[in-house]
This record gives structure tokens, sequence and C-alpha cells, in this order.
């Protein structure tokens, strides 16, 4: 293979896809956007006058006070609908009661325990959230003020999330999963008034000590003055009098319905914590009304909702995912959730299709991540379950290998169901790049077009424009309701990480090329890159030649320093359970990346791991990996790695 010398900045791509697939015909009868021409219709028209769309679309909420105007824009200052005044709780609730819709299902909950399941209704959520608001207010809590919430995933996490909105108060949910020094640091940072928390949770059968982390987190957290408890696993906790309330008490005699407070549209709504490349996190902060209308119209558009749908994601409430596809998005449009307690293989590995055949979702949104641990769970979980209640499948958080994919499209959505491989960040509040699954033909890989009023580029380092088909930095050129409006209480870094490398516009931090119709492939992170020989390589497709080899579940590549080529490729893999690690099947390994890829590609070190390091989100940390395939000791943060044992069992594997 003869690689292209590339400019500075870029990106070579050696990864061909060329697999197709068209939008059922049945599917684009139905669907909201069902052609191609509509979906250019839109997006035209977002282009050519972004207030007049974006003031028609935002003609539906429920404004207490109309804006001035829809948009002032000087980067990277931004503001959407400014004058106007609204509630996002009553934007996902109010409305719909008000409407008559009240009894429509709002959200089904499945615990992690068999057996549990709640069901509320719009006018039953609108009731819990009304009478948590009226408990937190009675507290002293007030409008702007930042109140952390650290729950299971029951519903009483997005009752807690839009009470908070209620009254005003600024959320920042800190993931189940995450320490106590993580909660201190969180709570530090945004200065918040109030823990919201519970005795424990559910993780695999065994109980989180959430109230016990919360306890040692607040010892180092003097903002806070209250600490509100559910009870949900009933294992012993310590109160703290004047400091403490259990939920249940907290709420007793509270009325089921108070007014929203009227909030400005850019007073903040939530802020979400998210790791940097580096450092310390970043508090990402979204505001009102921006944001709610972002969320809701993209889930209209790319999960087609319906008033007959059930729409099950499977992110926590602690992820921006959660905010936007769980809380605010699918809400704001009146549809029905789906919500689980638990992990995919609690309390065995075929749980997350006992679940589709009982509760009977049709749209079912998950991470590749996930996906790749289905197919190495096996399948004797997934034959004789009856997924047919599926009508679209998503995907999100990284980039989707496309043997994953096929094995998605085949295997989960029985070849009836679309694929939206959806694009997007904590800092993008929503989707930005995804198919519409009515009209827009997939590509394994690519999370193809972007969505009307979404203007993104691939640039060199210089800011230029590349070439078609060179990958190089993703930006964004134009600003987006659902944009992020700063870092908590640190505008500079904000700016620096965002909007000063290529002056006046979004840097995503992803390399992505565009294909010959003009598709999108996300390469990887910009920190991510291998350089091989002069040679830029983006992880995933590396990544995605290895996955396609049957003996091999997962793979990272990062590249390791070498005295001739600059860069070496080094990956790490897992296999399937019927798989096994030898130097034959290195031999293999390197055949099937130089057939599928070329010789540059090649790994030169495979390292074959039970395990990745990775995010409690899923994302695995090829900075870490970096570090074990130079042999060098980590230094960065690792506060956000899942399991600390991973990055000792790797080195002791090292060759
Ligand atoms: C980063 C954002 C988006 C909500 C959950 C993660 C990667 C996300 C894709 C995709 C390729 C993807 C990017 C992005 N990413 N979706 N469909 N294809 N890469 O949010 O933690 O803020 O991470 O996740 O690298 O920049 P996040």
């Amino acid at each position: 293979m003869t690689a292209p010398q590339k400019s500075a900045g870029t990106v070579a791509s050696v990864m061909t896809e060329d697999r197709k697939f068209p939008p059922p015909a049945e599917f684009s009868a139905r669907a909201r956007i069902g052609s191609l021409e509509d979906y250019q219709r839109l997006y035209d028209a977002a282009a050519a006058d972004p207030e007049g769309f974006w003031g028609e679309r935002a003609a539906a909420l429920p404004w207490t006070k109309p804006y001035d105007r829809v948009l002032d824009w000087n980067p990277p200052e931004v503001q959407w609908f400014p004058g106007g005044r609204l509630n996002a709780s009553a934007a996902c609730l109010d409305r719909h009661v008000a409407a008559g819709r009240g009894g429509k299902t709002a959200l089904v909950w499945v615990g992690e325990p068999t057996g549990e399941r709640r069901e509320y209704t719009y006018a039953q959520l609108h009731a819990e959230v009304c009478r948590v608001a009226a408990g937190l207010k009675a507290l002293g809590i007030k409008s702007g003020e930042v109140v952390s919430i650290y729950m299971p995933m029951t519903p009483e996490l997005v009752i807690a999330m839009l009470a908070c909105a209620r009254i005003g108060a600024v959320h920042s949910v800190i993931f189940g999963g995450f320490s106590s020094e993580a909660i201190a640091d969180r709570n530090q940072d945004a200065g918040a008034v109030a823990v919201i928390t519970a005795d424990g949770g559910w993780r695999r059968g065994t109980q989180l000590p959430l109230k016990k982390n919360v306890d040692v987190a607040v010892a180092r957290s003097p903002s806070v003055k209250h600490v509100v408890v559910l009870k949900r696993t009933g294992q012993p906790v310590e109160m703290v009098a004047g400091r403490d309330v259990w939920w249940h008490d907290l709420i007793e005699g509270m009325p089921s319905d108070m007014p929203p407070e009227p909030m400005d549209s850019e007073a903040p709504l939530f802020i979400l914590y998210t790791s940097g490349s580096t450092g310390k996190p970043k508090g990402i902060k979204h505001t009102t009304a921006g944001y709610i209308l972002w969320a809701q119209t993209t889930a209209e558009w790319v999960f087609d909702l319906r008033d007959d749908d059930l729409f099950w994601c499977t992110a926590d409430c602690g992820w921006i995912t959660g905010h936007s596809y769980i809380t605010y998005g699918p809400l704001a449009a009146g549809a029905s959730l789906l919500i689980y307690e638990g992990a995919p293989n609690a309390p065995h590995e075929g749980r997350f299709w006992e679940i589709i055949e009982e509760e009977k979702p049709t749209i079912f949104y998950t991470a590749p991540t996930a996906i790749r641990s289905f197919m190495k769970w096996g399948m004797q979980h997934i034959e004789g379950r009856d997924l047919s209640s599926l009508r679209l499948l998503g995907t999100v958080g990284e980039g989707i290998n496309p043997e994953a994919w096929m094995w998605y499209h085949e295997v989960i959505g029985g070849k009836r169901c679309p694929i939206v491989d959806t694009w997007w960040q904590t800092e993008t509040g929503g989707i930005m790049m995804s198919p519409l699954p009515g009209c827009t033909p997939t590509k394994p890989g690519s999370c193809t077009l972007p969505l009307p009023g979404v203007v993104p580029e691939i640039v060199d380092a210089a800011g230029h424009p590349v070439a078609r088909g060179d990958g190089g930095w993703l930006v964004l050129t134009k600003p987006w309701p659902g944009m992020l409006r700063g870092i908590w209480g640190d505008d500079q870094r904000c700016r620096e990480t965002y909007w000063s490398r290529v002056p006046g516009k979004y840097l995503a931090g992803d390399n992505a090329r565009q294909d010959s119709d003009g598709y999108f492939w996300i390469m990887g992170r910009i920190d991510d890159v291998l350089n091989v020989a002069g040679h830029r390589l983006s992880t995933i497709e590396i990544e995605s030649a290895l996955v396609s080899h049957p003996s091999v579940a997962e793979a990272a590549a990062v590249g390791r320093p070498h005295d001739v080529k600059g860069e070496a490729v080094a990956v790490f893999v897992t296999l399937h359970k019927s798989a096994e690690a030898s130097d034959a099947l290195k031999e293999a390994l390197r055949k099937h990346v130089r057939q599928q890829i070329g010789a540059l590609a090649v790994p030169d070190d495979i390292h074959f791991a039970a395990i990745l390091p990775k995010t409690r989100s899923g994302k695995i940390m090829r900075r870490l990996l970096r570090d074990v395939a130079a042999g060098r000791e980590t230094v960065g943060d690792t506060t956000t790695l899942e399991d600390y044992t991973v990055l000792a069992t790797l080195r002791g594997n090292d060759e």
C-alpha cells in the first residue's frame, strides 16, 4: 500500500467500507422525515435562515415571557432566545398534562433485582416532581444554586433532575460509579449547596455504598448544607442530624402541584463534569431554552418518535446521553421511556433481551462497547428471544466498528431496523451528526450527515479545509441551540480548549474525514492519532480491521516510540471466548491487518488482554495504553478509570 503524503494536521485514511443500507421502504413511508429531499430542504432552510428556522421551532415551547431575539452570536459568546422566560420541567411535563396527555405513560422502570418494576404517567411524574421541588424549596434551596445528584438509575434520579429544574436550581449529576473524591471535587468546583443521593444502589447484584461515599465527600465539601437520601436498597446508613433528610420525609405533605419558576432562556439548567485529556474534570454548562429545544428536536428527528413508541436508552443519567435522551429530549417530546437500573449482565448475560421481550420497546439506543460485549457473551443469550418489537436501533459514545455494526443490524435488528450512529459530545448538548432513519442510507461505521443547523468542516492545523477524502480536525462553524455555554467557573479554559486553535470555530477534538458521498467518518480523538513513518493513522481504522477477525472481540491501537518509524503500532486485543491466545494467532492478526488495510498499519506489538482499561462510560483509555505500550509509568489522571486492576494486569502481560 502506498499511503499518500499529508499536510500537517491531516490523517491518512486507509479504511474502505462500501456497504450501503437504504432505509426500509415501510419505515420511510411512516417516518417524520421520509426522503433525502425532505432532509435537504430542512438542512437548506436552517442554513439559509437559522433565526427563522429555530424561531419557528421554539414557538411550541411553553414560554411565560416571549423572547426578544432568536440569537446573539459573538464567538464564543452566544445567547439563544435572549429576554425569554420558561421552565424546563414545564416543557417536559406541564405542557403535556395541560394538553390532555396526562394519562400517557412517561416512564417504565425496571430494577436490577428481577421482578421490580414501576410505571409513571405524565400526570404522576408531574406530581412527584412538584412534591420534590416543593421539598427542596422548603429546605431553602434557591434558584441559581447548585445541587449535586449522586443516585442509582431509578425514576427518582429523573425526578430529582426535573425537581431542580422546576425551582431553578442547577443540577450536577455525578455518575453513581464515581468515588467520594470525585464527588468532593465536583461539589467544591460547583459550590454545591446540597446533595441528593440514596442509601445505596444495585450493581451486578451488589449494593453500592452511595450514602457512605457522600458522607466522606461532604466532609470535604464546605458549601454543602443538605443531604437528601432516597431509601433504595434498605442498607443501614448514618443520618447526620440537621444536615440529612430522608427523601420520603422531604416530600411528606408537599403539594402535588407547584408552579414552576420562570427562568431566563440563558439561565444555567445543569452542569455536567466530563474528563479532559489531562487534569481536572471540566464542568460543562448548559442553559435552558436552547438546550431543551435542541434535545427535543434532535430526539424527534433522529429517533423518529411517534406516539406509540417505547424508547429505551440504556445510558445512565450520570452521562449527557441520559440527560438529553432520557430526561429532557424524550420527555419534552412527550414520548414513553423505558429505563433500567442495572448492568446488562445482571443477573445474567441475557438480561437486556429478556427486558426487550417483556417490555417491548420499539427503539433501542446503546453504546458500541455494550454491543461488543453482547457479541463476546455469545448467541446463546439471544437465540429464542423475541426482539420483534424493535423498529429502530441507535449507537453513541464512540465509533462503531463495521463488524459490530453488521452484527447489531443482523442479530438485534433482524435486518429490518435502521441503525442511527449518532455523533455528538457532552459539549454539544445533543446529537449533531446521524442518519435520519427514514431517509439516510447508512454505511457501517459512518455517522453519515449533519443534522439541520449543524455546519461541520474538516480542517488542517492551519484551519484550512482539507481535500475531500482526507482526514483532519472536525470543527463546527455555526452556533446551534444546544451548544455549551462555557466551563463552570473557567471561561479561559473553555476558550483555550474549544475556540482558539481554529479561531472562531468550535474544535470538537475529534479527527474525521468525509467520503465521496459527503458522509462523515469519525477517526478518533485528535490526541490518539498514531504517526507511523510520517503517516498519521486513525485508531478506529486499525481497531476495526482487528475486530473484523473472527477471534477478536475488542481492540485498542496506540503508538509507541520507535527509533526508525517515529512510532510503532501497538495493539491490545481481547479475544472471543472460543479463541485462544498464541503466537500463531498473532501472526494471523498481522496478516489480517495487512490484507484489510496495508503494511503500514501492521501492528509491531500485539498484547492479548482479558479486558481493556475503560472510562466508566465505556471509552477505551488509549492514553494509559500508550504508557503500557512504551513501558512507562502512568503519570496522568486515572480517576476516571473503571477498574484500577486492569493496568497492573496489562503490565504483567507485556511481552
Ligand atoms: C466523544 C464525546 C455523545 C454522548 C456520549 C459521549 C466520541 C461519541 C461517537 C460516534 C464516533 C463518537 C467522540 C466524541 N463519540 N459518539 N457516534 N462515533 N465517536 O459523550 O463523553 O462527551 O464523548 O465521544 O470522540 O468527541 P462524551
